[in-house]
């Protein structure tokens, strides 16, 4: 079939909206036809040429939702008419790394992946005969898209699409890194830095959990106030002396948990320094620039400290993306908030500038 899809050409141009083919799924695969898609940093990151495993051309996009329009053979797990997000992070749930449940990291499919195929090492868009490699086995800047089975969650119909795309990525990895990862208990205090997407996740990931104590930091003040919106019980404009500052309001002791949603090496090193000694957990989630390292001071860890990351907040997606909509259906996340500019497909330019220049938090491509 014929298919419009917003490709990177090139590196560091504006991706190009033009007309592809996409042919059906072979065995395992799954045509879904596309109703939104966010716009995410890793998207812009690719198309900038600055990440050193991008590929071009290439159908970007990975934060999307749609409808399954076919199914190749030996799929069961959807079928035609279900509604499905996707998955960048996929779970085959058989690989050694989902059998042992200790992970999200699922490796199935992650080598093709990664170089831009399906499973089988082909790709199903193309133009002019010519192959045009997949996206995180996702490529939803597209009215439709082949993936695996693996790669996308069923959810519940009665979630709009286009805020059910905001599971496939941003909020999922905030949420999931609160819920599942960290673990936040009960009564706990937690400090969230940089109220995006990812960190406004956390927290509300952080107050689902029944945090007490939910301080977020982050410049904007507009968005420490979104964070309000969303659980937080204090807002803190970043600082140089924020660590003090939440040393001083915690017994000296640091936060039970902090996280870091800001992908700078230098927040990194404040949220481990901030959580608290003796059993305080700092959760990184941001992705930090080529070659950069974050630099922790030993004696952090030896006094019981806890660093831990999380690829999608550590949610297994086709399991547990399906739960988190059913929290937002049940009235316990605010998800709608944060779609904060609807455009078309010819727009998707316009949705990396919004995002450039943080103006609101999340732009949906809607079909
Ligand atoms: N681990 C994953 O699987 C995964 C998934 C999606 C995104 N990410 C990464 O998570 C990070 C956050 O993504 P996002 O979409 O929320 O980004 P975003 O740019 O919307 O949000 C980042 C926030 O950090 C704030 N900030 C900047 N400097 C700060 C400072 N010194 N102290 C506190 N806050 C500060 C900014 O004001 C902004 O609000 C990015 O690095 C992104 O690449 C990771
Ligand atoms: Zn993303
Ligand atoms: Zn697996």
């Amino acid at each position: 079939m014929e298919i419009r899809a917003a490709v990177l050409e090139e590196f560091a141009q504006p991706l190009q909206v033009t007309t592809l083919d996409l042919a059906g799924p072979k065995a395992g695969e799954v045509l879904v036809r596309l109703h939104a898609c966010g716009v995410c940093h890793t998207d812009m990151y690719s198309a900038s040429g600055v990440d050193p495993s991008g590929y071009a051309p290439c159908v970007l996009g990975h934060e999307g939702a749609g409808v399954v329009e076919a199914v190749g053979d030996g799929v069961t797990s959807v079928a035609p008419g279900d509604h499905v997000v996707t998955l960048f992070s996929p779970q085959c749930g058989q690989c050694v790394n989902c059998r042992s449940g200790r992970t999200n990291i699922c490796v199935a499919i992650r080598e093709q992946q990664n170089q831009g195929y399906l499973p089988d090492g082909t790709a199903r868009l193309s133009r002019d005969g010519e192959p045009i490699r997949h996206f995180m086995g996702c490529s939803t800047f597209a009215e439709a898209t082949v993936v695996s089975e693996f790669s996308l969650a069923k959810v519940s119909k009665d979630a709009p699409l286009e805020t059910a795309a905001l599971f496939a990525c941003g909020l999922s990895t905030g949420l999931g890194a609160a819920m599942y990862r960290a673990q936040v208990w009960e009564g706990s205090t937690a400090v969230v830095f940089g109220a995006g997407m990812v960190g406004l996740g956390a927290v509300a990931g952080a107050r689902l959990q029944g945090a007490e104590r939910i301080i977020c930091v982050d410049l904007s003040e507009d968005r420490l106030e979104l964070a309000k919106h969303h659980g937080a019980t204090d807002g803190w404009v970043a600082s140089d002396d924020i660590v003090d500052r939440i040393l001083a309001e915690t017994d000296g002791y640091g936060a039970d948990f902090t996280f870091e949603a800001t992908g700078l090496v230098g927040v990194m090193r404040q949220a481990v320094e901030s959580a608290r000694m003796g059993w305080g957990v700092c959760c990184v989630t941001g992705v930090a620039g080529k070659g950069e390292t974050l630099d922790i001071v030993p004696r952090y860890l030896i006094t019981g400290r806890t660093v831990m990351g999380a690829s999608f907040g550590g949610v297994k997606g086709r399991d547990q993306v399906p739960e988190l909509v059913d929290r937002y259906l049940a009235g316990d996340i605010d998800a709608d908030a944060f779609i904060s500019h609807r455009i078309s497909l010819d727009d998707i330019n316009k949705g990396f500038d919004l995002m450039h220049h943080q103006d609101g938090i999340r732009s949906v491509v809607t079909f």
